[in-house]
């Protein structure tokens, strides 16, 4: 009686020992299954350090990790992959602009390459996407019909004008309470270029092009069909005795700088953001984007290119 307790006694702890085992390894074996489909493992097996694999992991969804899985090892991609304007599909486009130009900053690289500046210039072109209305993009990849005029075009009145400028009625409006409140604080802006036809901006680009050369023409001026002027949404503003490049040193500059975008303009050709803009600086041009628009745009000190790019065609 005592002897069979015994070896009951010693069968149930053998008992419980081999289950313990098993569960041990069943635990064992799981976990290193898991570990080995885990993103964590196959990233490194690429050859991902921990640091890449975490900003992997932290900025990416799973059907991109899936993708980023299927190419070789990049050290690009954890860099590019944190940046604000980053856009998945263009990818492969920032890795290769970034290898060719390694003085640009990933967050460089990521604003040229959403604004198509990797390509050369009116290469990969598309017809202005109209149903934008305010915000339609004219730039060297976007153009206009040949025969786009704006059906409401008005003449800006003399007060605030040269002669002979006109612009869509909203822009009229918002110029001259614009206008109207530069005026109270002393200042005086004036329209000195808005609309311009197809021809009268071929005019414009081939006067630069017979002077100075095609390169130079293209810095300063949109071909024709390019130029946001067709749109009948920019102005350029000058003041009493500065025009163009003499604009920037006065108050009329400087106000404008604060508070254009109150109005909906914003600066459409910013000092520094040649590369991204594809036209040197112009301290005059200022595009009529609607107040909400512009806000967002001068709060993120971005061009439009850019905002474009990744809010509105995204
Ligand atoms: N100057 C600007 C870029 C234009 O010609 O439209
Ligand atoms: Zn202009």
């Amino acid at each position: 009686m005592y002897k069979k307790r015994r070896r009951l006694k010693k069968e149930v702890i053998v008992g419980a020992v081999i289950l313990l085992a098993v569960i041990i390894i069943g635990i064992l074996a799981f976990n290193y299954f898991s570990y080995h489909s885990s993103y964590t493992y196959k990233l490194k097996e690429i050859g991902y350090q921990d640091d890449e694999v975490e900003t992997i992991l932290n900025n990416l969804e799973d059907t991109q990790i899936d993708d980023i899985l299927e190419k070789e090892y990049n050290r690009n991609i954890p860099k590019l992959i944190i940046q604000k304007y980053f856009i998945y599909k263009n990818l492969d486009r920032y890795s290769k602009y970034m290898d060719e130009n390694t003085e640009e900053s990933p967050k460089n690289v990521v604003a040229i390459v959403n604004v198509n500046g990797d390509y050369d210039y009116y290469t990969h072109t598309k017809k202005t996407d109209m149903s934008k209305k305010n915000l339609i993009l004219t730039n060297k990849y976007n153009y206009l019909d040949e025969n786009y005029t704006p059906e409401d075009l008005i003449k800006i009145s003399n007060r605030y004008a040269y002669e002979d400028n006109h612009v869509r009625e909203e822009v009229n409006d918002q110029y001259v309470s614009m206008w109207k409140a530069a005026n109270e604080e002393g200042l005086v802006l004036i329209a000195n270029s808005s609309f311009r036809s197809y021809e009268s901006q071929e005019a414009v680009w081939k006067r630069y092009k017979n002077q100075h050369g095609e390169e130079y023409a293209d810095k300063y001026a949109a071909r024709a069909g390019y130029s946001e002027h067709q749109t009948g949404l920019c102005i350029d503003i000058v003041s009493d005795g500065a025009i163009a490049n003499d604009f920037e040193d006065t108050e009329e500059f400087k106000w404008l700088q604060k508070n254009a975008y109150k109005y909906g303009f914003i600066l459409r050709y910013p000092k520094g953001k040649e590369k991204i803009t594809g036209y040197s600086y112009e301290s005059w041009h200022y595009r009529y984007v609607g107040v909400e628009a512009a806000k967002e745009i001068h709060d993120a000190d971005i061009t439009f290119d850019e905002y474009y790019a990744y809010y509105l065609a995204k």
